[in-house]
């Protein structure tokens, strides 16, 4: 079950790093940027999704789970898709306009394309293998693990800026990529009229002095003592995908 939710993590990235325009992932180049392998690497994210389905098949046809589990799996990349139209839709490429990254819109799109798959899944997964399959038992169970789930994507988002790229192992495409990160929903809380106007000339774009630009306005609100009142019970090191 463990190798069935890396997997589908797997899956998820491979995909996520081509959309987001990525440049590493686990301390090496992003698959689709290996020579020779290009686009190709969809196949291969497909490759990891089917892999999902026969290792079920293999180990867990004759259990009663076994559908609980499929439809599980399935319930999940449904929800993630759907998370990652939300987080692509919200940051169209070249749109100036700043109004859409609230925090609402912040909390869906992180419940659907982090939550349910990070935290959900794997929970839920070891309970119908542990014949837990009531709706109230789950029900309860989801609501402390989508909590969970949302603060690691805040964890997630602010080290694509803060985090020390060694640690993470992963360099930052936020601000370029124009996302509704819960760094820029928070400083849009606390902007001046003129840092509103910073962030209108220099968020989603690929020059590293308007990057930096950005970035000056987050260290200048603090919006590192807001992440840490916002993760008050947890210590460092903090955790991403
Ligand atoms: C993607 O979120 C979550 C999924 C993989 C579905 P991000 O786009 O923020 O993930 P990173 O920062 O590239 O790892
Ligand atoms: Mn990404
Ligand atoms: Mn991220």
């Amino acid at each position: 079950m463990g190798w069935c939710v890396e997997l589908l993590q797997a899956f998820f990235l491979v995909a996520d790093d081509i959309m987001d325009s990525s440049v590493s992932r686990r301390g090496q180049i992003w698959w689709y940027q290996k020579p020779g392998m290009g686009l190709d690497a969809i196949n291969d994210a497909n490759l990891l999704e089917a892999c999902i389905y026969r290792l079920l098949k293999l180990y867990c046809r004759e259990q009663p789970y076994y559908l609980n589990l499929i439809q599980l799996f399935r319930q999940s990349f449904y929800q993630t898709e759907i998370g990652q139209t939300l987080d692509l839709i919200t940051a169209p490429q070249g749109n100036a306009d700043l109004g859409r990254f609230t925090e609402k819109r912040h909390k869906s799109i992180v419940k659907y394309k982090t939550a349910f798959y990070s935290f959900y899944l794997p929970v839920a997964a070891a309970m119908y293998m542990a014949g837990i399959d009531g709706k109230k038992e789950h029900a309860n169970a989801k609501k402390i693990l989508l909590g969970m789930g949302e603060f690691l994507q805040v964890q997630d988002d602010y080290l694509d800026l803060f985090g020390d790229p060694s640690v993470t192992s992963k360099v930052g495409t936020d601000i370029q990529d124009n996302k509704c990160s819960w760094l820029l929903v928070q400083c849009l809380q606390r902007a001046t009229p003129e840092h509103y106007q910073i962030l209108k000339e220099n968020y989603r774009q690929k020059e590293a002095k308007k990057v930096a630009q950005v970035k000056a306005v987050y260290e200048e609100l603090d919006l590192l003592t807001m992440f840490l009142v916002c993760g008050r019970w947890l210590q460092p090191p903090y955790g991403s995908h």
